[in-house]
């Protein structure tokens, strides 16, 4: 799309498309006919509709006109029936957001999008307000309720404000407006000519002088230039079919103010602001600005001057306003490494694998809020979070920052999850880009792979959460891609990232991962993290320089790179709402916590019912893994000290990656308080004699084991270290009614899992991980988690059975290669399935204390989309969350057996059933082409299976896709930028 001149007028077309699915196919070809020629900017769109068999109104006249589809809809994901407004636009949007507006009445709802229109940006807002029963009346509170909202999302963009407000223009409702908007207003009531008017005649009230549609610009930013009802005919018994019409306006945006500082106009987009600001800084200050410094300090020396103690400074540069850069590890709470910062302690998450059980986009956006609110209140505006490399290998040591093993479920849980970052004006990166699956050797090991097999893995994660949510910056990884580092892999960077997924922000290289100046920065490197203390060099400084200064990096390479830095800082709104320091709510934080363990503990096994406890059961022991203390976490860069510190220190390793960390959140005490009539004992497992003794005189045992992983190391292998499966084999041996709960890095041989009662995987659960463990124990909480990794029986079913160098003390050293080759795309469950392995749980595998059914399953190909219908019903006696999961069964000779296409969290009570709908993501149903660069469905006939796992059979539909060609671009770099 080429660029527009920015002085350009906007038609905006407002309109409300209410009817019902009957009389679509006949409506739809007059609505693209009409909205084409009146040749639109922006069409808002009221009372849309998704239904069983229509694809959603919106997507598809968008689809029709060429235009980008925004619904917004106050109805949940996965009800089969939503109602909302849409915007479709044909300029690029930068921004979409939706806010629900009570009282609600079958979807009233606002949404905003805003867009470039050349180097402007306009905000567009559609909303649509219900008549009250009693006269068709606004409701006042509703209209107070978008009020309130524009004015806490005002951020000096102009804004247009449009929809069916179903009032007539007088109405005294609208005086709050005036004062900010003026209305593009036409009626067909004017001159009086009530014979002429558009209007159903069972629908008009002419004493009202009703009108529906309104236009309102605002005030000081357009001028209106025309106004005109339009748009729909009588049918042919000469009656409307209802009393909707559209309004045309067009909006003629004022000229900006003139100002020398062009970056501080809002109604720029965040392209122009940054260019602006390129152009008026000077070599120094770019160079300045493409690298960071260790926010540490070097060798423990004093800090930069400014910086407030994390793993990356920029300083500001305070002439042009551009804030510092504060970066601060955040991949599960934001950090305070070696408590630089005394005293600042931070919320202490979930591991990613725990947020991922969730299967709950709502939950990890909650998660990545909490963290992006603390960051801001703490001065931070880049968190190095978005954590999101896909787990190929159990034994990989950073597993527990991860999102398992499935890009589609990592995809879109990161991106939710980076989405609540940003939508607190901080900065989130997506990372590490790309390949960075294993720790071993990880600065130096060369990722091979294939590049169909990378677009539709690891790099799909990321395609996926760039999606849901652009993130502000990209990190780039330690390792070699098939020879080439991360940080200087052109293909990678500069190529797939930027040009063909059109990523705006900026790349930086992970701390130690920059091995070049004018390599890196031709390949699409951005900025340098912390050279001086792990590069070699500070590339991006004199030896960048001088690569400049001998013509091999483009001095526009060099703009382009600063550009890119404040492109992602305006964007995220980082650089116009700067972190304003505050105390943390820790009890409100805590509770998001408490909340994702709750709905992420997985209960592998329970096949007699052990849990929940009984209520009333008199003696209990608890066993092992510190679990009269807390909670055990990870190590490396993302470890947090929370409210508290360490519950169990002394443990090694003390020193990098550790120390090994216990959060304050003891299950035995969480345990105690939930049952204050039994006796509940604790040992501690080291004398195995003693526990198994202890383990024979109780109703019930509870067995915590732990496995500590950390960044830089993989696991040597799956096994529960220190001896722990021998204490559950004895302490289940003494007494069969014994549970365990693993807090792993991930999944481990269970030796003993015939011989013990339930097990549940509880990951590193984070700061109230005790009392979330004891309320899932006690049936408090029904268990929802559902794994998002395939759980191997052991090393023998992984691709590469043996890897050499792996654990702390290799007997042998790493290999410089890690050969992906063997699995390919075929990651976790895929690989299961086409080499026909059973595994000791399927990827999506997760009990419940009640039990659920699904009916009225069936599959229907609407356009390009694909739909799955079905109705779950919760046929047990306890409320409880289940998580359906759709798998794409693919055509016969497909390197791919099986992809998951889609799921849906829902919850029930007892007795309760409901209808949900489905769509397929695109993703599972299309293969990337390497030759033609482009994302392709090959069509042919396809499965889609409803199933509770990856190995459940659960029901199969098969269905007939065309071929079909996917967009590929995603981001929102303008086109034109080198
Ligand atoms: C890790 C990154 C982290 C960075 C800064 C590196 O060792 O790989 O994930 O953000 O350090 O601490």
């Amino acid at each position: 799309m080429s660029p527009r001149s920015a002085a350009a007028p906007l038609r905006v077309l407002t309109l409300n498309i209410y009817h019902d699915k009957a009389d679509w196919p006949a409506r739809r070809a007059r609505i693209v006919d009409g909205i084409r020629a009146l040749d639109p900017d922006v069409v808002a769109l009221q009372e849309v509709l998704q239904h069983e068999g229509l694809r959603n109104q919106a997507e598809d006249l968008a689809e029709a006109l060429g235009y980008e589809a925004h619904f917004f809809s106050v109805d949940p994901a996965g009800a089969p029936k939503r109602y909302g407004n849409a915007l479709l636009t044909r300029d690029p949007v930068l921004h979409a957001a939706s806010r629900a507006l009570p009282p609600l009445q079958d979807g009233r709802v606002a949404g905003r999008v805003d867009i470039a229109v050349g180097a402007r940006r306009y905000a567009m807002v559609v909303t649509h307000l219900h008549h009250t029963p009693e006269g068709g009346a606004i409701r006042a509170e509703q209209l107070g309720d978008l009020l309130a909202w524009l004015e806490e999302t005002a951020d000096g963009v102009p804004l247009v404000l449009m929809g069916d407000f179903n009032a007539p223009s007088e109405a005294a409702v609208f005086a709050p407006l005036r004062a900010d908007f003026v209305e593009a207003y036409a009626s067909l009531h004017e001159g009086g000519d009530l014979a002429r008017t558009t209007l159903n005649p069972a629908f008009f009230d002419a004493r009202r002088q009703k009108r529906i549609d309104h236009v309102f610009a605002q005030r000081d930013a357009f001028d209106v230039r025309e106004a005109r009802i339009v748009l729909d005919a009588p049918d042919r018994q000469g009656t409307w079919p209802s009393d909707h019409f559209g309004l045309l306006a067009t909006l003629v945006p004022r000229p900006l103010p003139q100002t020398a500082r062009a970056w501080e106009q809002r109604a720029l987009t965040p392209d122009a602001r940054a260019r602006a600001l390129v152009a008026a800084m000077t070599a120094d200050e770019k160079f300045r600005l493409i690298r960071s410094d260790f926010g540490l300090g070097v060798d423990g020396g004093p800090r930069p001057e400014g910086a407030l103690g994390s793993a990356g400074y920029t300083p500001a540069i305070a002439r042009l306003g551009i804030p510092a850069l504060q970066l601060a590890d955040a991949g599960l709470g934001v950090t305070n490494p070696a408590n630089i910062r005394p005293g600042d302690y931070a919320t202490p998450m979930p591991s990613g694998p725990m947020t991922a059980s969730t299967w709950s986009p709502e939950i990890a956006w909650a998660g990545g809020a909490t963290m992006g609110r603390q960051a801001w209140r703490k001065g931070f505006n880049v968190l190095l979070a978005g954590s999101l490399n896909l787990q190929r290998d159990p034994r990989n040591g950073r597993n527990f920052e991860y999102a398992g093993e499935d890009p589609l479920l990592a995809g879109t849980l990161v991106g939710a999850s980076v989405r609540g970052i940003q939508d607190q004006h901080v900065v989130s990166t997506l990372k590490h880009f790309a390949m960075n699956d294993m720790e071993t050797g990880r600065n130096t090991h060369s990722a091979d792979i294939g590049a169909r097999a990378m677009h539709e893995s690891d790099l799909l994660a990321f395609r996926v959460a760039m999606e849901v949510e652009e993130p502000g910056a990209v990190m780039s990884a330690y390792n070699r891609i098939n020879g080439t580092y991360a940080g200087e892999h052109a293909e990678l960077l500069d190529r797939v990232l930027k040009r063909d997924w059109g990523f705006g922000g900026w790349v930086l290289s992970d701390w130690g991962g920059a091995h070049s100046a004018a390599q890196a920065a031709n390949a699409g490197l951005d900025q340098q993290s912390a050279g001086e203390v792990f590069d070699k060099e500070v590339w991006f400084d004199r030896p960048l320089r001088e690569a400049i200064a001998a013509g091999t990096v483009a001095p526009a390479r060099l703009d382009d790179m600063a550009t890119r830095v404040l492109r992602g800082l305006i964007a995220t709104g980082a650089f116009d709402h700067p972190p304003r320091i505050a105390p943390i709510d820790v009890a409100a934080d805590e509770a998001v916590v408490q909340r994702t363990a709750e709905a992420g503990i997985v209960l592998l096994h329970n096949p007699d019912g052990l849990l929940p406890l009984a209520k009333d059961v008199r003696r209990v022991l608890v066993v092992g893994g510190h679990a009269d203390r807390g909670v055990i976490a990870g190590g490396g860069s993302s470890a947090v000290l929370g409210r508290g510190g360490n519950a169990v220190e002394g443990i090694a390793p003390t020193t990098w990656p550790g120390p090994v960390v216990f959060h304050p959140s003891s299950p035995l005490a969480a345990l105690r308080a939930l049952l204050p009539q039994a006796e509940v004992r604790f040992v501690d497992g080291r004398d195995l004699r003693d526990a198994s003794r202890a383990a024979g005189e109780v109703d019930a045992v509870v067995v915590f084991a732990t496995q500590w992983s950390a960044e830089s190391v993989d696991l040597p292998d799956m096994d529960l270290p220190q001896g722990q499966d021998a204490l559950i084999a004895a302490v289940a041996e003494a007494n069969p009614r014994t549970a365990v709960v693993l807090e792993t890095n991930g999944p481990v041989p269970m030796p003993w899992r015939e011989d013990v009662g339930a097990v549940l995987e509880a990951w590193y659960p984070g700061i109230r991980g005790g009392e979330a463990i004891a309320r899932v124990l006690l049936g408090e909480v029904n268990p929802s988690g559902r794994l998002p990794v395939t759980w191997p029986t052991g090393l023998e079913q992984l691709p590469r059975p043996a890897l050499p160098g792996l654990g702390f003390d290799p007997p042998q050293p790493p290999g410089d290669a890690i050969d992906y080759t063997i699995e390919g795309a075929n990651v976790g469950y895929r690989w299961f399935a086409a080499r026909g392995l059973e595994p000791l749980y399927p990827f999506g595998h997760g009990l419940s204390y009640t039990t659920f059914a699904y009916d009225d399953f069936r599959v229907r190909v609407l356009g390009p989309e694909v739909w799955a219908y079905f109705s779950v019903a919760n046929t047990g006696a306890r409320r409880g969350a289940d998580v359906p999961q759709l798998y794409l069964e693919l055509p016969a000779g497909h390197p791919t057996p099986v992809r998951l296409a889609g799921w849906q969290r829902i919850e029930l009570d007892p007795g309760e059933r409901r209808e949900v709908a489905v769509r397929l993501s695109p993703h599972a149903l299309a293969d990337y082409d390497p030759d033609a660069r482009r994302w392709h469905i090959p069509g042919g006939r396809y499965g889609v299976r409803l199933a509770r796992s990856a190995g459940d059979a659960g029901e199969v539909r098969r269905i007939e896709l065309p071929p079909r060609t996917l967009e590929m671009r995603i981001g929102s770099a303008p086109t034109a930028a080198p």
